[in-house]
This record gives C-alpha cells, structure tokens and sequence, in this order.
C-alpha cells in the first residue's frame, strides 16, 4: 500500500490551485488544510499569553503604587513579564494559584487604562484592588483593612456655586459598584483568619481590625476635615482613595468579579501627608497580606462571574 502524503494532491483528482513554497502548484484542498494548521498553531501559542501558562484563568491584582505590590512580588513564583501600552503585568502562581500583577500608577486614568488591559490581554477570572486609602470613618485607624463592599467616584457629577451632585447613574455606570458577594463572603473568611503583625501606638500595641466598608475614588489626595464632613455626608463612605472604583467599573461593564481592599495609612485630615508616608509601607503590607490570604480561601471557593 502506497502510504498517503500529508503535502501530496488533493485526493479529489481537482486541478491543483495555487504554489507550494517550492514553486509548484498546490491543491484547493491543501490550501485549506494548511490554513487550518496555521490557526491552530497561532491559537496554541496566543492562548499561554491570553490567560497565563497552564491551568485556566488568572486572577488579577493591582495596585496602584510600587510599595503596595512589594510583598505581593515578592511572593510570585514562576515570575513572567509582559508589556503592553507601557503597562507590566507579571505573571505566576501566588499560594498555588495563577495570578496577573500589574502596578497601575496613581489616579483614576491610569486605574482604568490598566484594568482595561488586564481584561483585554489575560481574561482574568476576577480582579482584586489591593493598596493603601485614607480613613474616613472615625473609627478607624492606620492599618486598619476595609473590605470595600461598593465603590463610587466622588468626583463624578454636577458642581454648582451651592452644592456638588454625584453622577446620574445609568445601568452600564452605577454611581456605587457592588462587589460581588461570593467575594465578600471569602473577604470575611480571611478577616476570620487572617494574622497581622501589631501596631505600636502611644496608647500601646494594637492589633489592626477588619470591616466591611464603603470605599470612594476621586482624583486628589484628600487632606482636609471639610472634605472629609462632605464626603462622609453624601457617600457614607469608610475610606477614600484615587483609583479603585475606576478598576471596579471597567470590570462591572465587562461582567469581570472585581472587590478592592484597602489599608489605612492616614485619616485624611490636615495631618495626612505625613502619616501616608510614615505609614504607607506597613498598611501596604497588610493589604498584600490580607490578599495572599484571600487567594488561599479563593483556591477554596471559586467565583463565578456576574
Ligand atoms: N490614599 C491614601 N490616603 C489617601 C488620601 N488621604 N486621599 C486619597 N487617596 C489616598
């Protein structure tokens, strides 16, 4: 028997259309199938760089500053890099679990600029925000952790000489983003676990708390008690910080779980510069910490998409 030739005619006796790359002609049917092999091949070595080597998709991190991703870095195994649009992702396995890390810089454009990213190139299966913020509830205090249960913009909407509105919502932009409740429900689960190194206060050493929370965004850093009466007034919100409801919306439009967890480094008052930089290391490394541990409970509990 005369075996079949992978490269040979058509085996449909048509005449031979088009060249090989030896400058004979080359069959219909050929053509099509070495199409076909070239989409799979294409697809096979695209797809790794879709949703990150190996077992299904990637959960993504980001933070806003370098400082707040350092421990999250740290831990990556399996380090990878990719580039795109001057954005670096890194990607690897954090407690086991396939990740995507990429520090988007301050502010609400380059929240949603990254986030935008992430979805489009890895298809992550949620994103978590993880970082520092300024506390508004009083109650609260540096290094502390709100588990950001919805997010708004609080510098969306209609200023007038008297008062400030928020943005009208629409259905493809809520005023507030509710975080999915499956990641929430593995958040308290970490709070339940979680340990923190203590706090060393004038008062003495205390152990940080965890909450659920209201977490706003808006593009300045907040330094005033005006602002902070305000803000509490018509957001009722529990921290304040400059990119996570960015990130949230960018992932409620594309159906992507997205919940942000924020440490306190400053209380937003007057006194707030300095305390962001006395305390922004240790609050970041909380955050870190505390998503490390949400990344062992998701292991446990997956989230399906909203
Ligand atoms: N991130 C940390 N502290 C902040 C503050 N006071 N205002 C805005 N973003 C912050």
């Amino acid at each position: 028997m005369v075996g079949r030739k992978i490269w040979g005619g058509n085996g449909l006796g048509r005449k031979m259309v088009g060249r090989n790359i030896r400058g004979g002609r080359m069959g219909g049917g050929n053509m099509i199938r070495l199409f076909h092999i070239v989409i799979v091949v294409l697809a096979v070595a695209w797809w790794p760089l879709c949703v990150g080597a190996g077992d299904g998709r990637p959960t993504g991190i980001l933070t806003a500053l370098p400082e707040e991703m350092q421990v999250l870095s740290q831990h990556l195994k399996d380090k990878r890099t990719r580039t795109f649009l001057g954005v670096t992702f890194q990607t690897g396995k954090l407690q086991g679990r396939k990740v995507v890390l990429a520090t988007s810089g301050i502010g609400k454009v380059n929240a949603a600029k990254t986030a935008t990213l992430l979805l489009d190139r890895f298809h992550p299966r949620e994103v978590i925000f993880s970082g520092v913020a300024g506390g508004l509830n009083p109650d609260l205090s540096p290094g502390d952790i709100v588990i950001g249960t919805r997010t708004a913009q609080h510098d969306f909407g209609k200023l007038t000489e008297r008062e400030f509105e928020p943005q009208t919502p629409t259905p493809e932009t809520p005023l507030f983003i509710e975080a999915p409740e499956a990641l929430l429900r593995a958040a308290d689960r970490v709070a339940a676990r979680v340990k923190f190194d203590p706090i060393l206060t004038t008062r003495g050493a205390r152990t940080p708390r965890v909450i659920r929370g209201v977490i706003i965004t808006g593009d300045v850093f907040v330094a005033s008690p005006t602002k902070v009466a305000e803000l509490r007034e018509t957001f009722k919100a529990d921290a304040v910080e400059m990119e996570g409801a960015a990130v949230a919306l960018v992932c409620w439009q594309q159906r992507v779980p997205c919940m942000v967890i924020r440490s306190i480094s400053d209380k937003a008052d007057v006194g707030a510069w300095e305390d962001f930089e006395r305390f922004i290391k240790m609050a970041s490394d909380n955050s870190a910490r505390f998503t490390l541990e949400l990344l062992r409970v998701l292991a446990e509990q997956p989230v399906a998409r909203h």
